[in-house]
Parts: structure tokens; C-alpha cells; sequence
């Protein structure tokens, strides 16, 4: 694939277009991402080059088809099951409990959204979730629906296959509970999972909400996570705005960390669960006061959130994360000198992003970086915080700076693997795999990865094993990896 310069002037023409009609923001520092994607786009329908196919964009309207397909060539994929898996905590112990108690008996309805779904696994989380705590599913009328821009991700949703770095942060128990095994290794969604999730294709920041796909008012709990980082400002207020219209009175907005924001949310009443902030729509007397006293950017989260428990540090352990006595303050609020020189910068940074708090992960990254700029793990932590906040090109960077300099760093060449092949760069993904399955071909498979959370490189091995064979099956299929 060519990806050539582009004129700057011609460059500015075509992001703001992208961003119209798709509402993704390529500002200055994704320029090469977007280069990327109009070169890949260039050759599915019929250009040399990415320069000319931007020409050809520019000139004539799209057709809904046509825009769908340069979608797919421009959107990052990334998910995986329980993802950011706080967030289903929150609604297994609080949310789904106290509405589904409310509902029994009267009006037994419960309706879910994941907008922006990608390849299905949110939406297949949280259908497996209702069931858990729903054994009577079948006499209510569950609707779990799941939209996204891309028409690739949406086959794949619903075909609903997956391989073994779908279940990443999942435990081995659940794929045989709701999976069942095939003979290649992957795994396909059980058929009762399966019948509670409606894939529909909608592009977030065009289609109407009030079409037959989404009624007014009508879904208690929408997921729409890692999307609104990729949408422009204003793009990203229209659409927070448009999603509290489709939710119930009370109904609840469930967005990533790394999205939460005061000044985007403020019509929402934000509430504090254990490591994550949940936005709910308030009932009309609390939308009443939202009106009445509209919050700026700057007023203190305190002023309206309601507390359910004081955030706790995350299950999701990334490696090497000791739990330190007491989770610490804010970095603001502990750096004095003394603090400073008495805690490890590792020990801040991994904890902090355990926690989910990614921006403070990331400024006690940067002190370890600075402290110890030659430290390979320090840039791995970093990369892994940045990929959390949805900085995939500065973290493939970060990750670059660990393998530089630490060559067998097994754990960052898989994941630099893992970018490329989410972003369909088949070639450098295998190069990546076969690089760490080279860096391992000493290690007992025993052996536990550095930075890895218990995983061994026996297992690793595994893994790279079927993703490789994956792509060798998709390229003899024609397919394209996910
Ligand atoms: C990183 S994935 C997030 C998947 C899932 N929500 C999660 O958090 O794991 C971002 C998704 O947003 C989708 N997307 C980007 N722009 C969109 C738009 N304008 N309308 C609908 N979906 C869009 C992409 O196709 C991609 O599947």
C-alpha cells in the first residue's frame, strides 16, 4: 500500500470532510493515520493512490454505500469481551439488580444499546451479563442492540467467531460456559446469547435517532465506549446529546474513563461506582436543577456526583502492580518533595493505571520516564495507558522505544503485533509475532512474561500460534483480519 504526502492544503479539504460525515476528528498529530486509511481506501475503489482517491472524494457525493466503505478504512476496531470490565461490575451489582426488581411483575422490558459496537464483544457481554442475573430472560423482552459504522465489524459481529484475544481479560471458565468450541480453536457464541443481540448498521454522527432502529426515550442503558475520543468536539457534544434523548427518564450512559468529562456530560448526573463514573439521565425534576444551574468545565465533580462507594483500585491487575496500603491521592495531591522521593514512580504509574485513572497514569509515566529514560518497562506502562486512551500511534511509539531498547522484550513486540493487525497490516503483524515467538524460542513455557499479569510464554505461544494461523486462513479465504 502507497501512503503518499499529501498537499496540506488538499489534506485540510478531506479531514474536514471525513469529519462531517463521519464525525471522526483527524486533527494535525493523526494526519498519518488518516493518510493510512485514504491509501487503503484508494485501493478499494479503484485509485493509484490515496492523494487521488482524496481528489475523487472531494468532487462528486457519496453514495451511502460508498461512505460506509471509506468508514471502514478509517475506524479503529479495538474491543474485546468485558472490556474496561468495571463498568459491568457497576451495572451487575447496582444498576441491573435495582431496575430489573422495579420492572418485575409490571412492565417486564429491558432494553440495552452498544453504539458503536465494532466486532460484537461488548454487545455479547452484555447479553451474557442480563442472563446471569435474569434466569427468567425468556419471559421478558430483552432488546440488545448493537450498531456500528463499519460494515466489516458488523459480519464479523455477527458471525460471531472469535479467537483467543477476544477473551483477554476474561476468565477461561466463561468461554465454555457461552462459547462453543470449534475446530479450528475459535470460539462461536452460544445460540441463547446470540438470540438476545440485534446488529444494525448506524453511523453515529449522521443517522437519526428517532428512526425505526432507535425510539425516543425508549433504552434504559447505552454503552457507547472509545468512540466519542475519535469524534470531533462538536460532533461529540451532538452525539452525547442525542444519546440522553434516546434514554429512559433515569435511564444510564456508560462511557470509557478515558471519555469522562464534566463539561461533556453536564446534563447527566454523574455517579461514582467502584473505579468507574457512570452518567445517569436525570428524572425531569433533577433535569429541572441541571437546567436551572448548568455546570462549567471547572465546577468540582462533588457538586453532583452521588457517591455508592469510594473508588477502589481495579481487579484488572497490569503487571507487577503491587497493591500499595491505601490507593493514592490524586498526583496533584501527593507530590511534595518527600512523597515524591519516597514512592516509586512505577509503583504510582501502575497503580494509578489499574485504577482506570489514565491521565494520572500517564503524568506519573512521564516522571518515571524522565527518572529513568533508558527503563524499557517504563515505556511499556506508558504505551499501555496511552492504548487505554485511545492514543494508539503514540503507543505504538512508546512500545517501539521498549523493544529498542530491551530486544527481547517479548510482551511489547506481541503487542505492536497486535496494532498492526487490528489496523489490517497483515505483514507487519506477522513480523511482529514471528519477532516475539523468536524472543521466546529459549524460554521455559513455564516461564512468566515480565509485564504481563501471570501470563506464561508457553501460553503466549499459543496465542501467536492461532493468530497466525488465522491470517494464513483469511488470506487463502480472501478475508481480512480483524
Ligand atoms: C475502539 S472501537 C470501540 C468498541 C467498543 N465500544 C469498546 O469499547 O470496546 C470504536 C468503534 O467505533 C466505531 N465508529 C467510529 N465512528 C463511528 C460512527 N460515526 N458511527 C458509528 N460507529 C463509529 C468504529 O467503527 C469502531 O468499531
Amino acid at each position: 500500500m502507497q501512503v503518499d504526502v499529501m498537499p496540506d492544503a488538499l489534506w485540510q479539504r478531506v479531514s474536514e470532510f471525513v469529519a462531517q460525515s463521519t464525525g471522526l476528528h483527524f486533527p494535525a498529530e493523526r494526519q498519518p493515520d488518516l493518510q493510512r486509511g485514504l491509501a487503503s481506501a484508494a485501493a478499494e475503489f479503484g485509485f493509484a493512490d490515496g492523494v487521488s482517491c482524496a481528489d475523487w472524494l472531494l468532487s462528486a457525493p457519496l453514495t451511502r454505500p460508498q461512505l460506509h466503505a471509506l468508514a471502514s478504512h478509517l475506524t479503529v476496531g479495538e474491543t474485546y469481551f468485558f472490556r474496561e470490565r468495571k463498568a459491568f461490575d457497576a451495572l451487575a451489582a447496582h444498576i441491573l439488580p435495582e431496575l430489573l426488581r422495579r420492572r418485575r411483575g409490571r412492565e417486564q422490558r429491558l432494553r440495552l444499546w452498544s453504539a458503536a459496537c465494532s466486532t460484537g464483544e461488548e454487545a455479547y457481554s452484555l447479553a451474557i451479563l442480563v442472563q446471569q442475573l435474569l434466569p427468567d430472560w425468556r419471559d421478558w423482552e430483552v432488546t440488545i442492540l448493537a450498531t456500528d459504522i463499519n460494515e466489516r465489524f458488523l459480519r464479523k459481529a455477527v458471525a460471531g467467531v472469535y479467537g483467543e484475544w477476544s477473551f483477554r481479560e476474561s476468565p477461561s471458565e466463561f468461554k465454555e460456559r457461552y462459547f462453543i468450541r470449534a475446530s479450528d480453536g475459535r470460539f462461536t457464541v452460544a445460540p441463547e446469547i446470540r438470540e438476545c443481540v440485534r446488529f444494525a448498521h448506524m453511523n453515529l454522527a449522521q443517522d437519526g435517532f428517532s428512526s425505526s432502529t432507535i425510539n425516543t426515550g425508549s433504552m434504559d442503558i447505552i454503552f457507547c465506549r472509545n468512540v466519542l475520543i475519535y469524534f470531533t468536539p462538536a460532533h461529540a457534544r451532538k452525539l452525547v446529546e442525542n444519546l440522553r434523548h434516546s434514554l429512559v427518564d433515569e435511564g444510564w450512559l456508560v462511557v470509557s474513563p478515558s471519555e469522562c468529562s464534566q463539561a461533556l456530560f453536564s446534563q447527566f448526573v454523574a455517579v461514582n461506582f467502584p473505579a468507574s463514573i457512570l452518567y445517569r439521565k436525570g428524572s425531569p425534576e433533577e433535569r429541572g436543577l441541571l437546567n436551572l444551574a448548568p455546570r462549567s468545565c471547572g465546577t468540582p465533580a462533588e457538586s453532583t456526583a452521588t457517591a455508592f462507594d469510594p473508588p477502589q483500585p481495579s481487579v484488572i491487575a497490569l503487571a507487577n502492580a503491587a497493591a500499595p496500603e491505601k490507593p493514592p491521592a490524586m498526583p496533584e495531591q501527593v507530590l511534595p518533595a518527600e512523597t515524591e522521593s519516597s514512592q516509586p514512580f512505577s509503583l504510582q504509574a501502575r497503580t494509578l493505571a489499574n485504577q482506570g485513572r489514565h491521565a494520572d497514569a500517564l503524568v506519573w509515566c512521564e516522571r518515571w520516564i524522565a527518572a529513568n529514560k533508558i527503563d524499557a518497562a517504563a515505556h511499556y506502562v506508558h504505551a499501555t495507558v496511552l492504548q487505554e486512551m485511545g492514543e494508539r500511534e503514540a503507543a505504538r511509539r512508546s512500545l517501539q522505544r521498549a523493544v529498542y531498547l530491551q530486544p527481547d522484550f517479548a510482551l511489547a513486540h506481541f503487542v505492536l503485533g497486535n496494532f498492526a493487525r487490528a489496523d489490517a497490516r497483515t505483514t507487519e503483524a506477522e513480523r511482529h509475532f514471528l519477532n516475539t515467538l523468536y524472543v521466546l524460542r529459549d524460554s521455559s513455557p513455564d516461564a512468566l512474561l515480565p509485564e504481563s499479569d501471570g501470563l506464561t510464554a508457553g501460553r503466549l505461544v499459543e496465542i501467536i500460534t492461532t493468530l497466525l494461523a488465522q491470517t494464513d486462513s483469511a488470506d487463502s479465504s480472501g478475508g481480512a483480519p480483524k
